[in-house]
């Protein structure tokens, strides 16, 4: 009798036991359906094209979840060759480009201040295209009807800052552009500098506004010289640097008042610190000048030839590092940033 009442007793043990072990595993099942549930949830509350669910529904572990809920869409790459460039293209000055026109045509294309990014790719190179200025708003209109399209197909990530030189003191290129890097770098982590005349429009689109692995000169072959170098060294009209490459030569300098010389110095400049020039052939790079008189307070400065056998001994205490000016005024619109600065000209 007393064994029988021990069996029942084990057997009741045992049931008790089997019966607390499977409600257990009940509650544990219930718990993880509720955090997967609540998973499922996270996800969807972001927005739709950002997430994608993994074919199960279920995020197998959190690293998972966290990278595809905070990855934005990502652009391709575009590729090395921009695939809509046409090459030569007819340019002509001989009619009126209006300006209201232009930026209507542009409004939903290029952000505020004349800056543009491909819509379907990310660009590798990020342009600030500066123009040294003043009182040249005829042929800026043209540069800009004809220099936009150009950038777009090149599929740069680029915007346009017009350096204007305030008052009617000495004009000076080099110091207006040594302006517009530091100004463009205030707007935007610009890596590549393309600083050109406004007066230059290039005949071919393959002609590239980026960067190369050495400064690049790329009005090579302009009308007004018969579409060829007037001579070997020559590096004016349209230039392309790194940032690297222009702070290795310290910028141009900022002591070429009136006409001439600035580009010859700048030549100085990346010879004597060990680089080379890059250049599009002759074919690609052609250009076109809008014909002028010579502007008034730029007339040629016979002082500036004689300071270029000394570039190699000025060059580190001439430029960027040394630069001074004031900013008077910054204006955006849809076609261009346009920066009004005092660079302390004297007055003839
Ligand atoms: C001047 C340069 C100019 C070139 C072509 C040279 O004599 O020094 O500044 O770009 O002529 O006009």
């Amino acid at each position: 009798m007393e064994n029988m009442t021990k069996r029942l007793f084990s057997l009741l043990l045992a049931f008790v036991f089997i019966t607390m072990g499977a409600y257990l595993l009940i509650l544990k099942r219930s718990g993880d359906n509720k955090d997967a549930i609540s998973d499922r949830k996270d996800a969807n509350s972001v927005p739709s094209h950002n997430t994608v669910l993994p074919l199960n529904g279920f995020w197998s572990n959190e690293t998972e979840k966290k990278t595809a809920v905070t990855t934005l869409p990502v652009l391709p790459e575009c590729p090395e060759e921009p695939p809509e460039l046409v090459g030569p293209l007819l340019v002509e000055f001989n009619f009126m480009v209006n300006l209201d026109d232009l930026s209507k045509e542009y409004k939903d294309t290029l952000q505020d201040g004349g800056r543009y990014k491909p819509p379907d790719c990310k660009s590798k190179h990020k342009v600030a295209v500066i123009i040294s200025f003043r009182n040249r708003y005829e042929h800026l209109k043209y540069w800009l009807h004809y220099l936009h399209p150009i950038l777009m197909r090149q599929q740069l990530d680029y915007g346009v800052f017009v350096i204007n030189q305030d008052g009617e003191g000495i004009f000076n290129r080099a110091k207006l552009l040594n302006a517009g890097y530091v100004e463009a770098l205030k707007v935007d982590d610009y890596e590549c500098f393309v600083f050109s005349d406004v007066d230059l429009v290039p005949l071919d689109d393959r002609n590239l506004y980026r960067c190369f692995d050495n400064p690049r000169h790329l009005a090579v072959g302009m009308d007004k010289f018969n579409f060829g170098l007037p001579y070997r060294n020559f590096f004016g009209g349209v230039s392309s640097f790194s940032k690297n490459q222009y702070m290795k030569i310290n910028g141009f300098s900022n002591t070429f008042w009136g006409w001439g010389g600035e580009d010859d110095d700048v030549y100085n400049r990346i010879i004597s610190k060990g680089m080379s020039l890059s250049r599009p052939n002759m074919v690609i790079g052609k250009y076109r000048m809008i014909k002028h008189k010579h502007d008034l307070h730029n007339e040629p400065n016979p002082v500036n030839a004689g300071k270029l056998s000394k570039t190699r001994i000025t060059m580190d205490s001439d430029g960027m590092n040394t630069l001074k000016y004031t900013v008077k005024k910054i204006e955006k619109n849809v076609l261009y940033t346009f920066i009004t600065v005092d660079i302390e000209a004297p007055i003839k």
